[in-house]
Parts: C-alpha cells; sequence; structure tokens
C-alpha cells in the first residue's frame, strides 16, 4: 500500500519524506488555512520536496472553471493531482481532465455508488473518507472494502485512496482490505512510528552497554 502524508506542514512532509516512508502528498482547503501560510508558496515547497504524487484541491464548482484551476495547478509540477469534488460537474470535469492527461483525485466520496461513478468518469484516484464515516456512526471500513471489490470486479482502474484516517488502526484495517493508498495525517503517523516498548528496550540496552563498557 502506498502512504501519502495528509498535511500541508512543510516539516512534516519535510521529516516523512526524507524517512522514506511516505510516497505523496495530500493536502485540502482546510489544511492550507490551518497552516496559515500563502497556498502558492506552500504548493511550491512541496512540490520541490516530494516527487510522487501531490493533491491539490480545486475549488470551482461548474465543470468549466474545474477545468480551468486543474490547468493551473498542473504548472505547479509534474506531480500534481487535482482534487475534484463528487458532484456532477465535478465528474464531468474529471471526464475532460481525463481525456487532457491530467490526474485527478475525487474528493468527498463517502459510499460505494459515488466511488463507482467517479471510477467510471476517468477519476485516476478516488477518496474515501473513513473517519467523517465513523464520526456519524457508520462504519467507514465496510465501504473501503465495497470499493476494492467493485474495482477488482470490473479492473477499474481508479486507485482507491483510504482519507481521513484518524488513528493507526484505520491504516491497518485499510492495508488488510487491499486499499491501494491510505493518506495519514502526522499525528496519526508519529503514532504508527513509535511504541512504548520500543522505547523501554532502548532504555534497558543503553543502560546494559554501560555495565559492559565498565567491565
Ligand atoms: C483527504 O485527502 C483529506 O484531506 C482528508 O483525509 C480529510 O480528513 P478529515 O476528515 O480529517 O478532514
Amino acid at each position: 500500500m502506498e502512504i501519502f502524508i495528509d498535511t500541508a506542514e512543510i516539516s512534516q512532509i519535510k521529516k516523512y519524506w526524507n524517512m522514506g516512508v511516505i510516497d505523496g502528498v495530500t493536502t485540502n482547503p482546510t489544511l492550507i488555512a490551518k497552516s496559515g501560510r500563502d497556498f502558492k508558496q506552500v504548493v511550491a515547497e512541496i512540490a520541490d520536496i516530494v516527487k510522487g504524487p501531490i493533491s491539490v484541491e480545486a475549488i470551482s464548482t461548474q465543470a468549466s472553471d474545474l477545468i480551468a484551476e486543474a490547468k493551473e495547478l498542473v504548472k505547479f509540477g509534474e506531480y500534481i493531482v487535482v482534487k475534484i469534488p463528487m458532484t456532477a460537474e465535478g465528474l464531468k470535469a474529471v471526464k475532460e481532465l481525463n481525456k487532457l492527461g491530467i490526474k485527478t483525485n475525487v474528493t468527498l466520496v463517502f459510499s460505494a455508488s459515488q466511488a463507482l461513478l467517479a471510477a467510471k468518469a476517468g477519476a485516476t484516484y478516488v477518496s474515501i473518507f473513513v473517519g467523517r464515516l465513523d464520526d456519524r456512526g457508520h462504519e467507514g471500513m465496510e465501504v473501503v472494502y465495497e470499493i476494492g471489490e467493485i474495482f477488482k470486479n470490473y479492473r477499474l482502474p481508479s486507485k482507491l485512496i483510504v482519507a481521513s484516517i484518524r488513528h493507526p488502526r484505520h491504516v491497518i484495517e485499510a492495508a488488510t482490505a487491499g486499499a491501494d493508498v491510505a493518506t495519514i495525517p502526522p499525528d496519526t503517523l508519529d503514532k504508527m512510528l513509535a511504541h512504548p516498548l520500543t522505547d523501554e528496550g532502548l532504555r534497558v540496552f543503553a543502560s546494559d552497554w554501560e555495565k559492559v563498557k565498565k567491565t
């Protein structure tokens, strides 16, 4: 499974890119706003660091405007993937962008039927928001399994991104379900990295090594 980092924080992107554990980045307007920085500057900096898919969101509502926005966004570099909302106008734009060879990530997908339509329209990626489904009392991961089956049954080339991840268990479930990608916020990556038994083991090894040095 590929791992993308779900953030617009440059320091976090650098940290995990340099560790070799991430394959790409996803951003959205909320994450850019949270960074408190200029949108173009942030995207340019991400494109300087990451040599893998970088999803940047188009925010127009009409297909023609989404297409125009996408054409501007891809100027940031060869790895840009344009996030397009899961709407009728959005899918119309996806169809045209596919013809133009512009990669798309259909976002705000909450059901298998939406994912099927996005894939039919020619989406490169389809992002299912599991955390937001779980927040509402649904079982987000069930939808991941359904989409996985559908894409496999008909060899649909769209890649499934498990998004809106809340904790490491979501990542493991996404990988078990065979998702193509999990896009993970930095705090969850931090939790995946650390384990108290690793820390304890390191403490014991360090203190035992002191004893070896004294002998
Ligand atoms: C995906 O591309 C989105 O940026 C993200 O996963 C949304 O997650 P949230 O529900 O934590 O906002």
